[in-house]
């Protein structure tokens, strides 16, 4: 970081007791600069345990609203407030609550890509990184997936003891990745292996090596013996995958995997936004309440 820039959003961190969190998928200079970067459960855990008087989260809209429920005494800012996340708004409290009433007492497990009036509606949260874990702590044997129908099919396949009632929600920047273009790139490298994200469509992870969240795939990329790796996620990923892999090659699976919320985030909106105190994130206390029963069950899940 050598701009001004990164000097004056540092300068207004430190002013404020603020703590910079950013996603995988953030900018490059968004992620050089932040705190802490990670994947949907780490920054939420991050948010949940913070010091920090204000959270300025780069990422998207339902991301900051966990932080909001998790940290109450805490100021959650959005730098930009029009990121959002399309998965998110493929579901509403009305529809949840009448595929709830065609199901009665079988229990919500909803991905935190969700608004935090769906997490009220729920049972228990999940994130793509512990998905199969938190499944697996339900003793019920039916349960109801919302809203990612590829992260719900692909943790179905673990678990066959269980019935799952799936919400056909997605992710329009993974489903842009289709299996011509992960052949393409497989035949153009063919000594590269290809790990992809679970939101990922079922034919396209069934040509994978390694299915897992973003952390997943920074564990698994520098473990690896291998030299070479198709990525099929959003290309923000390959940021720190290159950072901490000098001697490896990644390439990314599809052109399409470009999410345009998660690109909106710059240095400039992160300043104005410090500068401003502004915009504000919240959530009702009634909502916030419920949201973070589902949340803080999903936190209490034991890894493995
Ligand atoms: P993870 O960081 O949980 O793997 O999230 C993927 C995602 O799509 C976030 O929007
Ligand atoms: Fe939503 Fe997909 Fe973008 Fe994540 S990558 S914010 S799930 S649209």
């Amino acid at each position: 970081m050598n701009n001004s820039i990164g000097q004056e959003i540092r300068e207004l961190l430190k002013l404020h007791n603020a703590v910079l969190l950013a996603h995988n998928y953030m900018r490059d200079e968004v992620q050089e600069i932040a705190d802490i970067t990670g994947d949907s459960l780490a920054l939420s855990m991050e948010a949940a345990k913070t010091k920090a008087d204000v959270i300025v989260f780069c990422g998207v809209h339902f991301m900051a609203e966990s932080a909001a429920i998790l940290s109450p005494d805490k100021k959650v800012l959005l730098p930009r407030p029009d990121a959002g996340c399309p998965m998110a708004d493929m579901v509403t409290v009305e529809e949840l609550e009448a595929l709830k009433a065609k199901h009665p007492g079988v229990p919500v497990v909803t991905y935190v890509n969700s608004s935090a009036e769906i997490k009220a509606h729920s049972d228990i949260c999940c994130t793509s990184a512990n998905a199969l874990r938190v499944v697996r702590s339900l003793t019920e044997d039916e349960l109801i997936f919302v809203p990612d129908r590829n992260l719900g099919r692909w943790v179905a396949r673990f678990v066959p003891e269980k019935r799952f009632v799936f919400w056909e929600g997605f992710c329009p920047t993974h489903e842009r990745m289709t299996v011509e273009a992960v052949q393409r790139k497989k035949s153009e490298h063919p000594d590269a292996l290809f790990i992809c994200h679970p939101e990922s469509a079922p034919e396209v992870s069934a040509l994978a090596d390694h299915v897992c969240s973003t952390s997943g795939m920074y564990d698994y990329c520098r473990a690896s013996s291998a030299r070479k790796f198709i990525v099929g996620t959003e290309a923000g990923i390959l940021y720190k995958l290159r950072l901490e892999n000098p001697g490896k090659e990644f390439i990314l699976a599809s052109p399409a995997l470009i999410c345009p919320n998660m690109k909106l985030t710059s240095l400039e909106d992160v300043l104005y936004s410090l500068q401003t105190m502004s915009p504000v994130v919240t959530v009702t206390e009634e909502t916030r309440v419920k949201a973070r029963q589902a949340l803080d069950r999903m936190l209490a899940v034991p890894r493995d």
